[in-house]
């Protein structure tokens, strides 16, 4: 028992989000008095080494790895990865009644009727929602998630190489609410839907969470490198230039006289991203909607899309104003997700002008970093019963 206090307060976990754009890290530290940030950074990701989710080249990333746990003094080596993409199939589907052991023979079989993807060259994992009993004539309720295979090997490839050691692969929309419900440091009130918008690079994730409980999840292929895309047609710049403006000059905008006090360059980005995020809204709107028209009952309170709020996360959230946009537009309150000043994790020993600006894209590693966490909790609950 002597030992266990000592064992607690250097506990800590790595959470990796390799992206298409940025690797961002986060080292989370597990003691008596709950969680607390220890290390967060992120580094840009080597061009072309991420695509589609997967990580195409593992000695790149690595070596980038390897950079930023120099560069943060970062002293353990655990990491949980996180994937994500459109590849990615996260499903609850009716199954007919069996034991846990007959569904990890069948699972396979009953996958291939949901992915897009040879069986073979995916990872498939489940888990039991509703077992009714077998006499009742119902169906089990299942969540399947499948990845393609190179998606996860990619990641377990990469952080070996940069010498630390894969834990746990997840999902990302996963890692996200894990990381929202640890943030907030309580249990979300009943009946409180919350939608997670993921805007990053390549892609944008919405999440629906329903009582603390995933509901469902998509990809968009809207974000950040899209708006790129139509700034440099727009403006006639190169990538690198149109970036740039994205990410220091640019403002979305609710109306012309706002657009008129931006400088000419950014009227004219702002411009041209404008059909995009309406794009991006109609989606969101058609996922809120498709859960809606699931719900039996609608929620008390929960408003027109059927969703309490819609918080943003994700190097895109960024973007100045763009909650204000996707409010107006909505019509529910959008406001960018806090990790680290809502109580639930503490963040005193790290550089606070870097969290300010940098919290939306360490959502996903901090609730990572958060499942090692609570594995090692496990672990060691597990040993003091024995
Ligand atoms: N201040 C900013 N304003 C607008 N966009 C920004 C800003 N900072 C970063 N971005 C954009 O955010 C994106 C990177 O965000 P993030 O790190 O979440 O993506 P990623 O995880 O690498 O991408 P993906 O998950 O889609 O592969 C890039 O498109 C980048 O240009
Ligand atoms: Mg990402």
């Amino acid at each position: 028992m002597g030992l266990l206090p000592k064992l607690a307060a250097t506990n800590t976990s790595i959470g990796l989000d390799i992206g298409s754009s940025a690797i961002k890290l986060v080292q989370l530290q597990g003691g008596k008095n709950g969680v607390s940030l220890y290390k967060a950074g992120s580094a840009p990701t080597p061009s072309d080494a991420v695509k589609g989710g997967v990580i195409v080249d593992p000695l790149a990333v690595a070596k980038t790895i390897g950079s930023l746990l120099e560069a943060l003094q970062v002293d353990g080596t655990m990491v949980s990865a996180g994937i994500a993409g459109p590849t990615l199939v996260v499903r609850e589907v009716p199954l007919p009644v069996m034991s846990d052991r007959q569904l990890r023979k069948s699972i396979q079989w009953e996958a291939r009727n949901y992915i897009s993807f040879p069986v073979e060259d995916s990872v498939v994992e489940f888990q039991v929602l509703d077992r009714p009993a077998a006499s009742s004539g119902g169906q089990m309720r299942v969540m399947l998630v499948a990845a393609p295979r190179d998606m996860v090997d990619s990641q377990v490839e990469a952080i070996e190489l940069a010498g630390l050691e894969p834990v746990a692969v997840e999902i990302q929309p996963f890692a996200s609410l894990r990381g929202i419900l640890a943030a907030n440091g309580h249990a979300q009130d009943e009946g409180d839907t919350t939608a997670v918008l993921g805007i990053g690079a390549a892609y944008t994730d919405i999440t629906i969470m329903k009582d603390g409980e995933f509901i469902l999840t998509r990809t968009i292929p809207i974000a950040g490198d899209a708006f790129a895309e139509a700034i440099k047609s727009a403006l006639d710049v190169d990538t690198a230039e149109a970036n740039q403006l994205k990410e220091t000059a640019m403002q979305v905008v609710s109306s012309e006289e706002e657009r008129a006090a931006l400088d000419p360059a950014a009227q004219q980005a702002s411009r041209a991203i404008e059909p995009l995020l309406d794009e991006l809204i109609r989606e969101v709107r058609r996922s809120l909607a498709y859960h809606d028209y699931q719900q039996q009952s609608p929620d008390a309170g929960a408003g027109d899309l059927g969703v309490n709020r819609i918080l943003l996360s994700g190097g895109s959230a960024k973007l100045p104003r763009i909650a204000e946009y996707f409010q107006a537009q909505l019509g529910v309150p959008v406001e960018l997700v806090s990790v680290f000043d809502t109580g639930g994790i503490r963040a005193s020993g790290v550089n606070q002008d870097y969290l300010k600006s940098h919290a939306p894209i360490l959502l996903v590693g901090t609730g990572l970093a958060l499942r090692g966490l609570l594995r090692k909790q496990r672990r060691r609950g597990g040993e003091e019963q024995q």
